[in-house]
């Protein structure tokens, strides 16, 4: 298995050590993770099984659909937690007006961000009416790890959102539903009565309790349960690209995709944010960082009136800092996993890039261009950040590699 040119510094021989020592690791843990699947699918199947209508077998069996006029319909089997989680994670009746669900935009085949990569954020459920900030992706968001300060250094890492505002996906989970730029429900209460109405109530409350319905709060705290334990299932983090084949053995990167690596992991000097020497890899070191992103005119949040947007054209994201109401983190964002990135066009907490080799351009030619930055305070100009002194030959290699990031994801979604 050659991952690494053999031409590499000294400073560089510590991550291929940590390379070659976690690859075998992951490829263990990869195995166990392929177990777990077979289960699910194992599961399914006998589900399927139990349900007394066609077999699917063209054995000659008359026992076939009968066109449903049964007297009595068999009872729906009741789901578990991550399948509720998945009918309401799906449900489009669970916004005002009706039409948007989270997986509209955290869509699989998206890559688990919103489909409509035309346009830098996502339209919420009302026509028109976009939020101000770029979908990311919600596959390996379970790995994200609670807000907190440093321990060895200044700075922060972890928390969900861009800006790291929530600590768990229960927590996330809980926002949408409610945000007028978004599901636009008036307050919890309108959410759970359509819960109550839905085809899985029986099984919310057979998870949940008999009268659930009755206590809101509960009713929607538990609404946020069934979702994250859907976000936490191997759908969403099913580490099965080609780089996880790659270091599992099983396949060989082509010679731009190596060259990629090597500069992801040497002078693009990018795994120094989107770190690879962890397991499971997930190409973030999640810490919170400005690096000069410029400013999106084109994002639709601009365009809103003033009351879903005060600041009018004027808006600048300051990120952490308005979370943490300190300067000094104003303008940073949590480093993204790179993981599916080929996939979530466009680019960027405001969505300013709209393909990958523009995203590798602005880190190789940032300062070479005098590249003006949504907000310029805490700009991070560490190594070369801004200039690499890349060719445009090594620019679209770096491209060639993310897209080796890319799952083996369902063209549609089940539903
Ligand atoms: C209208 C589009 C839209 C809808 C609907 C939506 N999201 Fe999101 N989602 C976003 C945006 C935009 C962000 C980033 C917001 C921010 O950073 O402030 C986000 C962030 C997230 C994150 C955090 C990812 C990370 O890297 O921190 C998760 C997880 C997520 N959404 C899951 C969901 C779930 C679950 C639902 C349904 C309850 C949902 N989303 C509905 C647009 C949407
Ligand atoms: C100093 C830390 C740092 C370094 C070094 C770094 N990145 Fe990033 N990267 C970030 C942060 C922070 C963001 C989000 C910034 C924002 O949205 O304002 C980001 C965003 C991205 C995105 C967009 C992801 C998305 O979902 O929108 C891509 C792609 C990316 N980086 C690739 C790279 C590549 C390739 C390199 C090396 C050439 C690199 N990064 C080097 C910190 C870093």
């Amino acid at each position: 298995m050659k991952i690494i040119n053999t031409d590499i510094n000294i400073c560089q021989m510590g991550l291929v050590v940590l390379l070659i020592v976690l690859f075998p690791l992951n490829a263990i843990a990869e195995g166990g993770d392929r177990d777990n699947k077979k289960k699910k699918h194992r599961h399914k199947n006998k589900m399927q099984v139990e349900q007394p209508v066609d077999d699917g077998g063209d054995d000659g069996d008359p026992v076939v659909d009968d066109g449903g006029d049964d007297p009595v319909d068999p009872v729906d089997p009741v789901l578990t937690l991550a399948e509720l989680g998945e009918a309401i994670y799906k449900d489009t009746n669970l916004s005002n007006p009706p039409g948007q669900s989270c997986e509209s935009c955290h869509t699989a085949s998206a890559g688990f961000a919103d489909p409509d990569s035309d346009i830098a954020t996502s339209e919420g459920a009302i026509a028109g009416v976009f939020g101000s900030r770029n979908s990311p992706t919600a596959s390996y968001a379970q790995h994200i790890p609670a807000f907190r300060a440093r321990v060895n250094g200044p700075g922060f890492v972890g928390g969900l959102f861009w800006d790291g505002r929530v600590n768990t996906l229960e927590e996330q989970a809980a926002g949408p539903f409610l945000n007028p730029l978004e599901m636009n429900n008036a307050d919890e209460q309108e959410v759970v009565l359509k819960l109550s109405q839905a085809e899985y109530a029986t099984s919310f409350e057979a998870i949940f309790g008999a009268g659930v319905f009755n206590d809101i709060e509960l009713a929607y705290l538990s609404m946020t349960e069934a979702i994250a334990e859907f976000e936490r299932t191997d759908e969403f983090s099913p580490f099965s690209s080609k780089f996880d084949a790659v270091i599992a053995g099983s396949d060989t990167f082509t010679e731009q995709e190596q060259n990629g690596f090597n500069l992801f992991v040497g002078d693009g000097q990018c795994s120094r944010c989107h770190a690879i020497n962890q397991n499971p890899n997930l190409f973030t070191n999640f810490r919170y960082f400005n690096i000069g992103v410029p400013a999106n005119p084109d994002n639709p949040f601009l365009t809103l009136d003033s009351t879903l947007n005060p600041d009018g054209a004027a808006f600048v994201d300051l990120g952490l800092g308005a979370v943490l109401n300190d300067d000094a983190e104003n303008g940073k964002f949590r480093v993204p996993t790179l993981r599916n990135v080929g996939l979530t066009a466009p680019y960027m907490h405001n969505g300013v890039f709209a393909t990958l080799n523009e995203v590798v351009d602005f880190y190789n030619t940032r300062d070479v261009n005098n590249v003006v930055p949504e907000l310029d305070e805490n700009v991070n100009n560490g190594g070369n950040i801004g200039n690499l002194g890349l060719s445009d030959d090594e620019v679209t290699d770096i491209v060639a590699f993310l897209h080796t990031l890319s799952d083996d994801l369902p063209a549609e979604t089940d539903q």
